[in-house]
């Protein structure tokens, strides 16, 4: 009898370790995401290539340190970085989607993640603004956009049937959806935008991802947030880095209601990226390559300035 409960006591205590260790085995809590760089057109600075740093502080307020991808690298040594990080942001911007280096950096991306994630080797990615148009491109391999009129405005998601029950929105606390669906809170900077009739048409994105917004631009309506429905790859034609972060347009939110949305959304994210085990090879290599290594530049004072900050790259 002592003996049974003794052994009862050790298998409840063998199972208990064998859980805690299971648990955190599944969970990467030191996640560290890639920030893809584009083309510097401003000649205001020197430099080939930036990041917005609102993207960076985005990633950071939910628990991931972030390493800058910087365009025009070679495949090996993208193929070395995809090894070491847990997942890939592709920002907005104004970078040609076929033909730029961050066109390129992502499609090298996304054909990597295509492959490991069919493989069982969790790798997120995430479009914003033009990151979402460059995944509709990358998934279709077509230019599918139209232009509309979004270039300056903040709108509620219209959130499509069963959404709420997505993988990205169905740990939202309720309050925060209400505030979604009901609340101009969302930032809209784009002159094209993925038309949900051209979204339909198309058979490669219909099987590819499920709509879980769309928007309308008075006229037209446009998809505004995709899930990939076998791939943790997500996309959305709105900002939310933007809420807490910048401040040079007047038609950015940041009402209390678009603040907590924000960390929402990069809560979802970085929680993808904590599903992935990829890391640096040595301490040294992931010390070197994190964002750390760079100053960002203070350009919210210039006029017409889209970004407060952004980390310049030579
Ligand atoms: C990167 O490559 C693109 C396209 O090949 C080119 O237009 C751009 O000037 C290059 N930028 C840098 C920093 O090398
Ligand atoms: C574009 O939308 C704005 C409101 O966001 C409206 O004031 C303007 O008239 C629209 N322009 C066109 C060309 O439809
Ligand atoms: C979505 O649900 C509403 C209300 O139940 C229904 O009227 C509408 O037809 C549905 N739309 C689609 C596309 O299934």
């Amino acid at each position: 009898m002592k003996l049974l409960s003794a052994t009862f006591l050790l298998m409840i205590h063998i199972g208990c370790t064998f859980a805690a260790v299971l648990v955190s085995d599944h969970r990467n809590d030191e996640p560290i995401v890639g920030v893809l760089a584009q083309e510097l057109s401003s000649s205001r600075h020197s430099g080939s290539s930036y990041i917005a740093a609102s993207y960076v502080k985005y990633l950071e307020m939910a628990g991931a340190r972030v390493v800058p991808v910087k365009i025009n690298l070679t495949k090996k040594e993208y193929e070395s970085l995809f090894n070491s990080i847990n997942g890939l942001l592709i920002p907005g911007g104004g970078a040609n989607l076929i033909s730029s280096g961050y066109a390129k950096a992502a499609k090298i991306f996304y054909e990597l993640a295509v492959k490991a994630n069919s493989q069982g080797d969790y790798f997120p990615i995430w479009g914003t603004c033009l990151g979402f148009e460059e995944l509709s491109y990358l998934t279709s391999k077509k230019f599918l956009l139209s232009k509309t009129n979004t270039t300056g405005l903040a709108l509620p998601l219209i959130f499509t049937n069963g959404s709420r029950e997505s993988r990205m929105f169905k740990g939202f606390p309720e309050d925060v959806l209400r505030s979604l669906a009901s609340e101009p809170i969302t930032e809209n900077s784009h002159e094209w935008s993925l038309t949900l009739e051209s979204f339909n048409n198309n058979k490669e994105l219909r099987n590819f991802y499920d709509v879980l917004t769309t928007n309308m631009d008075g006229n037209v309506e446009f998809v505004s947030t995709i899930e990939a429905k076998e791939f943790p790859f997500y996309g959305t034609q709105w900002h939310p880095e933007k809420n807490a972060y910048e401040w040079t347009k007047p038609y950015i939110p940041h009402s209390p209601s678009a603040i907590k949305m924000m960390f929402f959304m990069a809560d979802f994210f970085v929680n993808e990226a904590r599903k992935s085990f990829h890391r640096f090879s040595s301490e040294k290599e992931k010390a070197e390559s994190l964002i750390y290594n760079y100053s960002p530049v203070y350009t919210g004072k210039n006029p017409g300035s889209t970004f407060e900050q952004i980390y310049i790259f030579t």
